[in-house]
């Protein structure tokens, strides 16, 4: 059925924050004796986990961000599954999890976004279904190791803006007192335990009214590492800037951008940034799938203060990054590089 005609929940669409609306169904994957089962829908918010699970005491979990939208000629699309699938794998590999083949991580996508349809925002309205897919450890173990037996679960819930205000410019602060990852940790993973090491770091950035806070590499601490919620770009010149690091989340939006500057005849470079060049860029950006492209005002960094645009218009570059990006994700312009995977409801 065409999504635009389809009834929709009873939302306002236009005001929805970034954070959980209860849907009609989840979609659940259980791993027992080596293999994964073939999913079964649930409408159950709750998750019966045994007090003894590795998830719960040694942190052994991962989990996925991604969106669907509905598209200006009423299709349902997701952004790039298949890059959150293989993200996915990777996070699994270093905290030794068994791998969700990349079948049944598509699979689960179609079918918790096509079950929850009536969720997936009118295109016109700016928001999204985001969509959450998290693997744990659940067996009981008590000594240190992996494991015997897992869930894989996804549910989705419909989100407006991560940052209040949608694409409008935000401070941030350069937080040194705590680090999010450890040189050879798993900062490069979307594990739980890197957000929780980085609560201390954003309260205590959100408590000198900083939105969004920015570390920089644990081992030298003097290259940009990344936000607390989203990777680092900035924009010099005509060149597309984000940091190489091994400490950083690949983001999936990062290199997505990447390709549309590239698109749009900028110059890419993926390399260190020290935290003092960062004063000569014209605009810097906080970008991942919540954040999309979230403009940012300024940066505090111990007494400095650099600023790239107003706290009201984001700069014309990051703009027009920002356009591309969504009209991909909606169909209103072309999809060149096969970025949506469509999911018939
Ligand atoms: C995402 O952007 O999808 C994330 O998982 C980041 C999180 C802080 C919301």
């Amino acid at each position: 059925m065409n999504s635009a005609k389809m009834e929709k929940a009873n939302l306002d669409w236009g005001d929805l924050p970034f954070g959980y609306v209860k849907t009609d169904y989840n979609i659940r994957y259980y791993y027992k004796n080596g293999e994964w089962s073939s999913g079964e829908i649930s409408s159950d918010e709750n998750i019966p986990l045994h007090m003894a699970a590795p998830s719960l005491h040694y942190g052994q979990q991962a989990f996925e961000g991604l969106k669907a939208f509905e598209t200006v000629d009423g299709r349902i699309v997701a952004f790039r599954p298949d890059e959150n699938s293989h993200r996915l794998q990777k996070s699994c590999d270093r905290i030794y999890i068994p791998r969700i083949p990349d079948e049944l991580f598509l699979d689960a996508i179609r079918r918790v976004v096509a079950a929850n349809a009536r969720f997936v925002p009118p295109h016109y309205t700016g928001a999204s279904l985001y969509i959450r897919p998290l693997v744990i450890g659940t067996g009981a173990r008590v000594g240190l190791g992996p494991a015997e037996e897992y869930l894989f679960i996804v549910f989705a819930t419909p989100v407006g803006p991560y940052y209040k205000g949608g694409f409008k410019p935000v401070r941030a602060l350069v937080v040194e007192e705590f680090d999010r990852t450890a040189p050879r940790g798993v900062g490069d993973c979307k594990v739980g335990g890197n957000y929780a090491a980085g609560l201390r770091g954003s309260m205590f950035g959100h408590e000198k009214n900083y939105p969004i806070v920015l570390y920089l590499d644990p081992k030298e601490k003097k290259y940009i590492d990344e936000f607390s919620t989203s990777n680092f770009i900035g924009i010099k010149g005509d060149t597309y800037i984000s940091p190489d690091s091994i400490t950083i989340l690949p983001s999936i939006t990062n290199k997505s951008l990447a390709v549309i500057a590239g698109d749009m005849g900028m110059k890419v470079d993926k390399r260190k940034v020290d935290i003092e060049e960062v004063e000569s860029f014209d605009e810097v950006g906080a970008v991942g799938t919540a954040a999309v492209i979230t403009p940012i005002a300024s940066i505090k960094y111990r007494d400095r203060e650099f600023t790239f645009c107003s706290n009201e218009n984001a700069g014309p570059v990051s703009t027009k990054l920002y356009e591309r990006l969504t009209k991909i994700q909606t169909g209103e312009y072309e999809d060149r590089y096969s970025w949506l995977m469509e999911i018939n409801p």
